[in-house]
């Protein structure tokens, strides 16, 4: 099951729980079993061959068990990655951890969880064990009240573990005194009948047939979900007889029972057979994809003269009417996705047709097409749409990207594709992903190229985002210099804006102020608006602020938020707010900043900007103390002291800011007394950044004074 994405708009305490999309059949017993071993042990692993239902199981218990887990029950899903190096990113990213600082993953992902009473599910470790177990490790030993719950065809091997095989569904005499009508194998298979043909009822003239059927499948549940779905073209008779002759070849002359992994593998064999020739090329092509896909994509990437564009619908429709791909509609629209045994099974016949590289160039293609497009898209009116499209892509845009990096030939694309995604990396709370990548894939294209400039230029931005200004000034030097070898002078704008970003961030404000006023006199036409001249307008008003210059400052961000306004562009927008708080502070102008620091706030909250929140609600703390709310502001102190921890180096390490929010702490200890401002501030380490907005924004009460 691929996870749903954690939070594409925000922070959840509660979870992301994928919804259950069908109905689910028994399994009682094994259900209360693991909720014992769940109360018991901290690590169960749920083992089992594929098909016989581990993700399913998990996924019900987890949905019974949801209450008892005050900080949510989380899921990652590990089934299509292949990069052991990955797995940590992928399970703090299923979090919806804010990917922001320069720190050790491991660090900031205990940190996170750190005493969080909450329940992680892994789901699909067998091809990624030895990384699993090493990460489940440190977390549990890190956390004391996290509870870790795994799927794999392998157990982890961890001395603590407690084992909890699936067995297959019972069959049909296991157990002699049962009632064949409500057998488990014959429920799911009777369930699953109905969904193909709605008048299907199971009664005495086909009971037999049934449960035969179930018996030779041996309970497996994909296997019988795929042979209910012949019901569309065969009586249960037909398919049993088929099935039967299926078998018995397969299993040669001696006629003994295949063993269970057989017996599933044939029951997907057969149902490969029965799919049509484009069907079957088609299940093979779509297993390039990480999780799901939209249909767009399945076009471009899937079509050849083999194949037309125009028959992938029709194909598409084939193959969810027969249980081989999932359909899933959300507000975004229609995605699919091969079943994850399915989509191995793909994999290797790809393999085998000798396509699997053209498909995995093409899928590259597709994503760097859309990561275009993104990006010429961002500075207008349909970011967020842009984002939340950008966020559901996520796994394929990883996997295209993996592709690229490994292939000779296709490394340069990673570079573009890396680079058009700079919104995601830099706006959206996935710095550290942009960074990594970013980096390798800048080693990986040593030449001096136009790519690179940019692909440094970025690099910079991700760098200052995460308060590392030596960095990001190195970056952005190293992008002057080969721009000027190769005569782009777009990055040689660009690379000025970045190290005015660096020298903002180190206190340089002369040095910030020149550079960035060459890099906004230079891009006057105010063709491009992101990222080199609206965050250049924003970062000098910012210098200016800090020199005391407050009202030009203030005139400046006023034309800024006029083309943003103009043009719909939502981002920059809410910093340029943040800023405007700051100069209404510093001239005596408390409910007006509270007022701006709110409006970019709200606008934050859609995208997962958790360096932009940090930002604003440390402002909005100051406003706090000038309005004479010292107890929420304390609050929201203690609320930032946590959140900056996993998000960041506290206040980009910039002295304009961190002279400010020292002030503060002090004018605000002073006016609460210490033991006020101490419970508050604990209290407030006890907000996630969601929360912590909530408050900011008037949306929740501060907690109760204990003191009174
Ligand atoms: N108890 C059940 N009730 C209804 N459907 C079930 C049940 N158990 C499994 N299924 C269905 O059977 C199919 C296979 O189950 P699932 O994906 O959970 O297997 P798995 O053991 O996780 O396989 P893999 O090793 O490939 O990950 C799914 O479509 C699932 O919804
Ligand atoms: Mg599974």
């Amino acid at each position: 099951m691929r996870s749903l994405m954690a939070t594409p708009t925000g922070w959840r305490r509660d979870g992301n729980l994928p919804a259950e999309l069908t109905s689910f059949v028994g399994r009682t017993r094994l259900l209360a079993n693991l909720k014992r071993h769940l109360g018991e042990s901290r690590l169960v692993t749920v083992t089992g061959i594929g098909g016989v239902g581990k993700s399913r199981t998990v996924l019900r218990l987890a949905h019974q068990v949801r209450g008892l887990y005050p900080d949510g029950v989380w899921f990652a899903d590990l089934a299509r990655l292949q990069d052991a190096g990955m797995v940590r990113h992928t399970i703090a990213s299923a979090l919806g951890i804010a990917d922001q600082s320069s720190r050790a993953e491991s660090e900031t992902l205990s940190e996170w969880v750190g005493d969080r009473d909450m329940l992680l599910i892994i789901d699909t470790c067998e091809h990624l064990v030895e990384g699993c177990a090493e990460l489940v490790h440190e977390l549990l030993e890190a956390a004391p009240n996290l509870k870790v719950l795994a799927t794999s065809r392998q157990s982890l091997h961890l001395p603590y573990e407690q084992v909890v095989p699936v067995p297959p569904l019972q069959v049909p005499d296991d157990d002699p005194m049962e009632n064949l009508f409500t057998n488990e194998s014959v429920q799911l298979f009777t369930a699953r009948a109905v969904a193909v043909q709605p008048d299907f009822v199971l009664d005495e003239d086909n009971i037999n047939a049934v449960a035969e059927l179930c018996r030779r499948l041996d309970g497996i549940p994909l296997a019988i979900e795929l042979a209910a779905v012949r019901l569309r073209a065969l009586s249960v008779e037909q398919i049993l007889g088929l099935l039967a002759d299926r078998f018995s070849l397969l299993a040669g002359a001696s006629r003994t029972a295949l063993p269970r992994h057989q017996t599933l593998r044939a029951a997907i064999g057969w149902s490969h057979e029965l799919c049509e020739p484009a069907e079957r090329l088609l299940w093979a092509r779509l297993s390039v994809f990480a999780g799901d896909f939209e249909l767009d994509a399945a076009r471009f990437v899937c079509s050849d003269e083999r194949l037309p564009s125009e028959d992938i619908t029709d194909l598409v429709t084939g193959l969810v009417e027969k249980s081989i791909l999932l359909i899933r509609s959300n507000h975004a629209g229609v995605r699919y996705k091969l079943i994850d045994t399915l989509a191995e099974y793909g994999e290797e016949w790809l393999d085998k047709l000798g396509q699997s590289q053209v498909m995995r160039h093409k899928h590259l293609q597709y994503y760097l097409s859309l990561a275009t497009r993104s990006e010429d898209a961002w500075s207008g009116p349909r970011q967020i749409y842009w984002f939340i499209r950008m966020r559901q892509e996520h796994d394929n845009v990883r996997l295209a990207l993996e592709h690229a990096l490994r292939t000779p030939g296709e490394t340069l694309m990673a570079l573009t594709l890396l680079s058009s995604l700079w919104f995601m990396w830099v706006c959206c709370g996935f710095v550290r992903e942009g960074r990594l990548y970013l980096e390798r894939a800048l080693e990986a294209n040593p030449g001096v190229s136009k790519e690179r400039c940019k692909a440094l230029w970025v690099l910079s931005y991700v760098r200052s985002a995460q308060g590392d200004s030596v960095g990001a000034l190195e970056a952005a030097e190293a992008c002057s210099t080969e721009a000027v070898r190769v005569g782009d002078s777009r990055a040689v704008i660009l690379a000025s804006k970045m190290q005015g970003t660096a020298a903002l961030l180190q206190g340089d404000l002369q040095k910030a102020s020149a550079l960035l006023g060459v890099a906004i006199e230079f891009n006057t036409d105010n063709k491009e608006l992101n990222p080199g001249l609206l965050p250049a307008i924003v970062e000098l008003s910012l210098v200016l602020s800090a020199q005391g210059e407050v009202y030009e400052a203030e005139s400046l961000l006023q034309d800024c938020l006029q083309v943003c306004r103009e043009r719909g562009e939502l981002w920059v927008g809410s910093y340029a707010q943040w800023a405007m708080s700051l100069t209404k502070l510093a001239t005596g102008r408390p409910d007006e900043a509270l007022h701006s620091a709110r409006e970019g706030l709200r606008v934050k909250r859609h995208f997962h900007d958790t360096l932009g929140t940090l930002l604003a609600l440390e402002t909005t703390a100051r406003i706090c103390v000038a309005r004479d709310q010292d107890r929420v502001a304390a609050v929201l102190l203690g609320a930032l002291h946590q959140n900056w921890k996993t998000a960041g180096l506290p206040m980009l390490g910039a002295p304009f800011l961190t002279t400010d929010h020292d002030q503060c702490v002090k004018e605000c200890q002073k006016s609460l007394g210490e033991k006020a401002y101490w419970a508050a501030f604990e209290e407030g380490g006890r907000l996630d950044l969601d929360e912590a907005s909530a408050l900011a924004l008037g949306d929740l009460d501060a907690p109760e004074d204990p003191t009174g």
